[in-house]
């Protein structure tokens, strides 16, 4: 098989193209022909080697997001069978309850090894069916971000129709985000900063869109568009950079899902959490019982992915500089066959 491998991480050029022989699933193990991966920011930044988290392990096949067909199962595999469409999850060992170290040992494209190669071994709970209707590209771009959005207003956010969410720029966690919001009847206000893609946000159901760039403070902003309230959740990707306006720009008592780092280190003062009563919880991305209720809310909404860009397996590099560039809108994906 042919696959991309991280020698050393310090560049998109570090990615390097190589055969490998073809692997054999094991116990309780899928063998995955995939047909599409997809890119989050997080594997922008392993292969500058800016990822904070943990070290990428040696020689690392990158990308935790891909979709593809069963093409062997090992022994002891009830659950799926060969020709079953399936996506990986993030985290192959997290399948519900509390996250532990066990479980974010097992992600994709950072602590073992993901799916920029044509064939992956998945655990057979590492693995979800996709939701009918949606091509392997669409597929490929919801282990990280789509469950990541699910997580955040779902099972943090706790989102019923009415309620306001803030959500910050147009990658792919946020246009998810807004995505599951409009499908749960929620309002949803969006920055961006860009005027193209604010018009796009709209059309998709923003009920407004502030340019974080022409308006800094955009945290008053959106309480203005709230009449004061202020947003029940704020999906929040900035990181320290945005963090003390999300505290300002949520309603007393309102949650903040602490999910990203767009935005470099800064002092962050605590003290608007406790005066507005605010409930702010991290998370890394969710587990397959997570992924399984959001993909029976795909198919039952016929909820599309918003793709950007579709590239050929071979032009891989392209794809990354496509999203250090953020032009893009959605989620980038690359075709493997
Ligand atoms: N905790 C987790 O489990 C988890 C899971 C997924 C992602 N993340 C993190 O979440 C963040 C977003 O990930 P992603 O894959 O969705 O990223 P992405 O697709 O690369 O998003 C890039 C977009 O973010 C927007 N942005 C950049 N700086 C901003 C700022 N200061 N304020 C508001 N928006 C800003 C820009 O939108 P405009 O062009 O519209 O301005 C940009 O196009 C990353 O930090 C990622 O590491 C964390």
């Amino acid at each position: 098989m042919r696959c991309y491998i991280l020698p050393v991480p310090g560049s998109i050029d570090a990615l390097t193209l190589v055969e490998r022989p073809d692997p054999t699933p094991g116990p309780r193990q899928v063998l995955v022909r995939v047909r599409a991966t997809a890119l989050n920011y997080r594997d922008l930044i392993t292969v500058e080697g800016k990822y904070a988290r943990s070290a990428p392990k040696p020689d690392l096949i990158p990308l935790s997001d891909g979709a593809g067909e069963i093409v062997a199962v090992g022994p002891g595999v009830s659950r799926l069978e060969v020709g079953d469409r399936v996506a990986g999850c993030f985290m192959q060992k997290w399948t519900g309850g509390e996250i532990d170290a066990a479980a974010q040992a097992s992600a994709m494209g950072g602590a073992i090894d993901g799916m920029l190669t044509e064939l992956a071994v998945l655990e057979e709970d590492g693995a979800v069916i996709l939701p009918s209707g949606l091509s392997f590209e669409e597929g490929a771009t919801l282990p990280c971000a789509a469950v990541t959005a699910w997580h955040a207003l779902v099972e943090i956010g706790q989102l019923k129709a009415g309620d306001t969410v803030l959500v910050q720029g147009s990658g792919g966690v946020s246009i998810f985000a807004l995505q599951f919001a409009k499908t749960i009847g929620a309002r949803v206000i969006a920055t961006s900063s860009s005027a193209a893609k604010a018009e796009r946000l709209r059309k998709m159901g923003a009920e407004a869109v502030i340019d974080y760039k022409a308006t800094p403070d955009w945290d008053q902003e959106a309480l203005r568009l709230t009449n004061g309230r202020g947003a029940d959740l704020v999906v929040e990707v900035g990181g320290a950079g945005t963090l003390p306006r999300s505290f300002l720009a949520a309603r007393l008592g309102g949650r903040i899902a602490v999910i990203g780092l767009l935005t470099g280190p800064s002092q962050v003062d605590p003290m608007p959490i406790l005066r507005r009563n605010l409930r702010v919880q991290g998370l890394y991305v969710g587990h397959k019982q997570m992924f399984e209720a959001m993909n029976r809310a795909i198919e039952a909404n016929g909820l599309k992915p918003v793709i950007d860009k579709v590239l050929p397996f071979a032009e891989a590099k392209e794809a990354y500089r496509h999203l250090k560039s953020q032009n893009h809108f959605g989620k980038i994906v690359i075709a493997h066959s």
